[in-house]
């Protein structure tokens, strides 16, 4: 079955088309969205190279349905960058701001 949906993802909505309901957000984040920065690796959730924030909670893309995340707010590495979208207007002080102290809280040991 597919269907279509609306994700917010590093401040711009983006219509999802034809995706299976299934489909993981990593997969639709690369795959569908063309932002590679989340890596595909064990799609387990053990190696946390897919984590993106929804919400401000870092969660591993890999193990999050895509159609689950609609009406959520997803950061990507990619706001990060100053050629896909870190220096875009796009980016609001708002979901940008969120980002780094939760990357701070998450980080081991911290
Ligand atoms: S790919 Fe390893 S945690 Fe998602």
């Amino acid at each position: 079955m597919t269907d279509a949906f609306v994700l917010r993802v590093n401040g711009v909505d983006r219509e999802v088309s034809g995706a299976w309901l299934g489909e993981s957000l990593l997969y639709v984040l690369r795959e569908r969205l063309g932002l590679p920065g989340s890596k595909t690796g064990c799609e387990q959730g053990e190696c946390g190279s897919c984590s993106v924030f929804v919400d401000g909670a870092l969660v591993c893309a890999c193990l999050v349905l895509a159609a689950a995340a609609v009406g959520t707010e997803i950061l990507t590495v990619e706001v990060f960058s100053p050629t896909t979208g870190g220096s875009s207007p796009t980016c609001s002080a708002r979901s940008c701001a969120k980002a780094p102290s939760s990357a701070a809280s998450a980080r081991p040991g911290s």
